[in-house]
């Protein structure tokens, strides 16, 4: 680990704490394989011990760099040995040779899969719905359900209004804002998703008495074991880009190079959740902001730091939307001419976005999370300056609403496919997202809701929107008992 810049961290590590290092002491820890965890185990020490010393000496440093590497060596081997890494599954949505025409009769049938779909979802709680023109029939003081896609929503101040439809009509349904629980709930719902809905005929107004969304069921039941290893999830690298944090990759890299480090061994997936590059031309006026203004050179910096990641960790790869491929989801792999470059440092998975993988009997759904924009935009309470607190909840209502892009027209281009892919018809294990570049972790009925931040300082566009991104991040998550872990990388 000897470079002016590791050796400027070690010493910055030592003064953060107070601590003045002698160049032998500095020495001994460069030849070290894992300085800050050498220098971190002293300064404990010496704090405890001799808490009047400043100066970090050699004879210090040399009796613990032996005292831990012992240790190490005489770790079990068999914890090594034993490891094993399942092969995961990929069930992928994409498709290369779609042609969409722009025809009415392409958006019904998507939109009539989309409804299907989640009708179902509903159906499977037990609920009995009737088509709306019933509804709309209905005696005075009578009440029904009925399974509902929510063309239009407005807020009057008084009273929401959906405007709601079904194979069978569409009619308009009130929720007054003094229903109390029922109001916040029709807070929640957002325009082309589908729910249930309770109604009842006052008059001639048909008033929502409660609304279900398709949601995970309480008492799903999740593997309590799963394989033995972890998954290590970043995304949103964006390599040739001027703020991409390449002294923060590096760390991860040296990280992820720690074979002795008891994180680092179990690790049997690094998953890359899309913007791995920058790309070109992505925004108007993008190029001022690239350190690497050619996508070649771009996948072949990648390229460079991705083969550092040891060969025996399996990496996966999904494109985002800076990535040159279709923006409209479900987006495909990589073109083969980028996955050459790639390919050129190491062996990698190239997978669409979204996709479904199962590693063992953990099924995760991966998607680059482009939709987030929408879902930010359209949720009360929630905005890119509070996003750090509320990622989460936004992940939730992703996973409530079962859908993956619920709102259509907006800043998602989603191909009119015949049958609705972003539809998140299995309960899953994981879901794990990127794109707003803020980490975070959730458990949500028992799903792990993941956005694994960003490895790119804020830029001007986050700025003006007031996102704080967290940079260097990754998160580990152990697929044995699902304990989950942010890593910071400074
Ligand atoms: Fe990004």
């Amino acid at each position: 680990m000897s470079s002016p810049n590791n050796d400027r961290k070690i010493i910055l590590a030592a003064l953060k704490n107070g601590y003045h290092l002698t160049e032998e002491a500095l020495e001994i820890l460069r030849r070290s394989e894992d300085p800050i965890r050498i220098l971190t185990a002293v300064i404990e020490h010496v704090k405890k011990t001799d808490p009047y010393r400043i100066v970090l000496d050699a004879a210090l440093m040399e009796t613990f760099v032996q005292q831990m590497t012992n240790s190490q060596e005489s770790a079990p081997l068999h914890e090594e040995e034993s490891f094993i890494c399942p092969e995961a599954q990929i069930i992928q949505y994409y498709s290369e040779d779609v042609t969409i025409e722009g025809q009415l009769e392409e958006f019904y049938r998507y939109f009539h899969s989309r409804y299907t779909k989640l009708r179902k979802i509903l159906e499977e709680r037990g609920i009995k719905f009737i088509p709306l023109s019933e509804i709309v029939k209905m005696k005075k003081d009578q009440d029904a359900a009925a399974a509902v896609m929510v063309l239009d929503k407005k807020d009057t101040g008084k009273a929401i209004i959906f405007e709601c439809e079904d194979p069978s009509t569409s009619t308009k349904v009130l929720i007054p804002k003094k229903s109390g629980d029922v109001f916040a709930k029709a807070e929640m719902v957002l325009a082309d998703c589908v729910v249930g809905m309770r109604l009842r005929k006052v008059n001639d107004t048909i008033i929502v008495q409660d609304i279900i969304q398709p949601d995970v069921p309480i008492n799903q039941k999740h593997p309590k074991s799963g394989p033995d290893i972890y998954v290590c999830l970043i995304s949103d690298t964006h390599i040739g880009s001027k703020n991409f944090r390449k002294d923060l990759f590096e760390s991860f890299l040296d990280w992820i190079n720690r074979s002795r480090d008891g994180e680092v061994k179990r690790v049997g997936y690094v998953i890359l959740c899309g913007d791995l590059v920058d790309g070109v031309g992505v925004y108007p006026g993008q190029e001022k902001e690239l350190e690497v203004v050619s996508i070649n050179e771009q996948f072949s910096m990648a390229a460079k730091f991705l083969s550092e990641i040891p060969e025996r960790i399996k990496l996966i790869y999904l494109p985002g939307n800076h990535e040159p491929v279709r923006k409209a989801l479900p987006q495909p792999p990589l073109p083969g001419v980028y996955k050459k470059i790639l390919e050129s440092g190491r062996e990698l998975t190239f997978i669409g976005n979204p996709a479904k993988i199962l590693i063992g009997n953990r099924l995760m759904y991966l998607y680059h999370g482009q939709s987030l924009d929408d879902l930010i935009q359209a949720l009360p309470n929630v905005s890119y300056s509070t996003l750090n607190e509320s990622i989460g909840k936004v992940l939730e209502v992703m996973l409530q609403v079962r859908h993956l892009a619920p709102c259509y027209g907006q800043n998602t281009p989603i191909l009119p496919l015949d049958n609705d892919p972003l539809v998140i018809e299995d309960v899953p294990d994981v879901l794990c997202t990127g794109h707003v570049h803020v980490a975070g972790v959730k458990s949500y009925k028992g799903v792990l809701l993941i956005n694994s931040g960003c490895w790119q300082e804020q830029t001007s566009f986050q700025q003006s929107s007031g996102l704080k991104p967290t940079v260097g991040t990754a998160v580990l998550v152990n697929l044995a008992d699902m304990s989950t872990k942010i890593k910071f990388f400074s």
